[in-house]
């Protein structure tokens, strides 16, 4: 089976990649780098010692898409390529909307051109309406409060539409919830550049001497101890969730899952654990509440288990080890 995927050199996709490879999945890449680097490329190869085609391109362009689906025989598609940071979408919401849903609209309609129905979309669990119970259900109330959100939540609708108006799609939505970690071999991960928003890249950064100090975003949540709890999820168990989601293809319909691990830890348990688990302080200050932040929120992965068979078999702690060891490997 030979699957297409949009992104395939970013954090998530060169995971889910590498997870196709090694099970013997036909990879195509389609991937302008606008958010990594060709030499993932060589790292993916590295790890799995594997061949797969690769097209630079941005997937808004219509007739290079057409190219590849010309050539190659494409059965499915994973869709990573997209804009992802919130706070970019606020400053400049109309490149995200441009950008995310051009991308997709392009994408179905060559997909559709070349009768490939078949479809994993990235989504995330920032879908979810900040005053929904927890842990969040697939079926919960939805409510976005930043353009990048509203972009994925925008596409899901048009998915759906989709389907309504040609019932031979069969589309699967995976709402990540934190992903975090690194491939074990320390050659692809996470690296962002300049000033990471996100916590464990900030982490590593401090890890590395690269910058002096973490600044915990408030302890005064109502949370086990004041700071604020997300379901971290190691990225490979990520990775494998797509796998996953692949077999649930010869379905026809949409259906929406979440993956994350359902547990959910503080901002210290991560610091706490990263520092016992590498052996390295972090320093860390408390500081105010960063604007837009919930207290706490994780999954009910139940759903992906029963239907997808899906189950993470990472913990805590390997998503502190395999981070430090690429970064450490990366600086
Ligand atoms: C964000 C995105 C989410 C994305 C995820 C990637 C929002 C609303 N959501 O989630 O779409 O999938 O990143 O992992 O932005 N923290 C600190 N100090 C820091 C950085 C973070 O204390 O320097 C805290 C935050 O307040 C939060 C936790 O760490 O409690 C996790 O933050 P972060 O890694 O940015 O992820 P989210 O905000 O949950």
């Amino acid at each position: 089976m030979k699957i297409l995927v949009t992104g395939g050199t970013g954090f998530i996709g060169s995971h889910t990649v590498v997870e196709l490879l090694e099970n013997n999945y036909e990879v195509v890449i389609v991937d302008d780098f606008s958010n990594s680097k060709k030499e993932v490329l060589d790292n993916i190869k590295k790890i799995t010692n594997k061949s797969f085609s690769f097209y630079k391109g941005n997937v808004k362009d219509e007739e290079m898409l057409s190219l590849v689906f010309e050539k190659e025989n494409i059965d499915a598609v994973i869709h990573f390529a997209g804009f992802k940071a919130i706070g970019e979408s606020v400053d400049n919401p109309l490149m995200y909307y441009e950008n995310n849903i051009d991308t997709t609209i392009s994408l179905c309609k060559v997909m559709d051109k070349y009768n490939c129905h078949k479809l994993i979309f990235s989504s995330t669990a920032t879908v979810y309406d900040v005053n929904d119970e927890l842990p969040l259900k697939e079926d919960f109330p939805k409510g976005t409060t930043n353009p990048y959100s509203s972009t994925k939540l925008m596409i899901e609708r048009i998915l759906k539409d989709l389907y309504v108006s040609n019932n031979d799609w069969s589309i699967v939505v995976l709402r990540y919830f934190n992903p975090i970690g690194a491939h074990e071999s320390g050659l692809i991960g996470e690296n962002p550049q300049g000033i990471p928003n996100n916590l464990m890249p900030y982490i590593l950064k401090v890890a590395i001497g690269e910058l002096e100090c973490l600044t915990v975003f408030g302890n005064d949540y109502d949370t086990k101890d004041g700071t604020g709890v997300r379901d971290y999820i190691h990225v490979v168990d990520l990775a494998k969730g797509h796998i996953k989601a692949i077999d649930y293809l010869t379905n026809k319909g949409i259906d929406y899952f979440n993956l994350g691990t359902g547990v959910g830890y503080s901002v210290l348990d991560i610091v706490n654990t990263f520092e016992s688990v590498n052996g390295i302080k972090i320093n860390y200050k408390i500081g105010k509440r960063r604007s837009g932040d919930i207290a706490e929120y994780y999954a009910d992965s139940s759903k992906a288990e029963k239907l997808l068979g899906f189950k993470v078999t990472k913990t805590i702690e390997d998503m502190c080890k395999d981070s430090y060891n690429y970064i450490l490997k990366n600086k």
